[in-house]
């Protein structure tokens, strides 16, 4: 198969290639080598976070790949997000100005003049929410992040944007994949013309996170699901030729959401990418529309979509 790449519009524009190379997971050390075999594996987009605490590494890697590849800054799309503060958990919410300066010290760290979108990462903050946001915009118009968003926000949380007479975010970042489909969430964003992207697609697999201490809510029962023979996907990508992995990731980017694989291993995040070449037919995404489980279990905490 062939690298080709597709791209969703966002406002303004800005193009964000489908397929992003996910670092949750990866270690600051590891994340210059893996950021770099990613782009050089054809990836024009990376997704980070502050609160991955690997911006330096990403950063060193997108730098390394532009060097060596002779491509420009503006040839890779890059997001960071806004570690919001939860008072829940004893942490300070991030205020206007905290968050003005956060998006300063992830720049730093990334050694970069301006990431292409900057997330809140989750709706933690009720009482800050609004003001992150209204930061968000200030950096926008100050050319520091060309495009600006949310992630884990259900409609109540885009209501109260809507409310405050505010912009809507561009993206939404939220957890998909066949065992976890919010259909209505979904349906909200579509009609509101907010750009979905979708993290831990590949939660459904038997090698999803097992490594010791990169824990979820994945319940014993999604884990033995996943090792059996018999598993619907294994059985739908034996038939189109490529892995589960890929068969998961094509439903993603085929109901028209980026997806963001994350692999430490060399021939994963080749094979991640290679997602155009082939097609789910409609019985099988009809099949996969029936699996849906409800909430995602990609934190340990439970599904933060359900803040309120
Ligand atoms: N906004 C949020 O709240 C949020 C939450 C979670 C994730 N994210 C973003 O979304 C990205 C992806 O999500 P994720 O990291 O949770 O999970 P993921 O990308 O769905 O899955 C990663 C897991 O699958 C394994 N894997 C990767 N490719 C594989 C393949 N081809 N075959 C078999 N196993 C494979 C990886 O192991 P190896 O590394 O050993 O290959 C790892 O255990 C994150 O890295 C992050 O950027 C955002």
């Amino acid at each position: 198969m062939q690298t080709q790449q597709k791209n969703i519009d966002l406002a303004n524009n800005i193009q964000m290639p489908m397929v992003g190379f996910g670092t949750y997971l990866i270690q600051d050390e590891d994340a210059q080598s893996l950021v770099h075999q990613a782009i050089r594996a054809g990836y024009r987009h990376v997704d980070t976070a502050e609160g991955y605490g690997n911006e330096k590494g990403v950063g060193l890697g997108i730098k390394a790949a532009l060097a060596e590849l002779g491509i420009s800054r503006e040839e890779i799309f890059v997001t960071t997000k806004l570690y919001p503060g939860n008072e829940a958990w004893g942490q300070t919410p991030k205020t206007y100005e905290s968050t003005i300066e956060s998006l300063q010290a992830s720049l730093a760290r990334l050694q970069l003049n301006y990431v292409d979108l900057y997330l809140i990462h989750a709706p933690f903050a009720k009482t800050e929410r609004l003001n992150q946001w209204k930061a968000l915009i200030e950096l926008q118009r100050q050319g520091k992040v060309r495009a600006i968003g949310v992630s884990n926000f259900n409609e109540a949380h885009i209501e109260e944007i809507k409310a405050a007479g505010l912009p809507l975010p561009d993206a939404n970042q939220i957890e998909l994949h066949p065992w976890s489909q919010k259909p209505e969430l979904v349906s909200y964003l579509t009609q509101n013309d907010i750009a979905i992207i979708a993290y831990s697609s590949l939660v459904p697999l038997s090698s999803w996170r097992t490594v010791a201490g990169q824990d979820s809510a994945k319940t014993e029962q999604m884990k033995a699901d996943g090792v059996d023979s018999n598993s619907p996907f294994k059985v739908m990508a034996q038939k189109y030729g490529v892995s589960e992995a890929q068969l998961l990731l094509r439903w993603g980017v085929q109901k028209g959401y980026a997806v963001l694989p994350k692999s430490a291993n060399a021939d994963r995040i080749r094979q991640n990418i290679e997602l155009f070449g082939f097609e789910i037919d409609e019985q099988d995404m009809e099949a996969i529309a029936q699996m849906d489980r409800g909430e995602g279990v990609a934190w340990s905490s439970g599904d933060p979509t359900k803040e309120v």
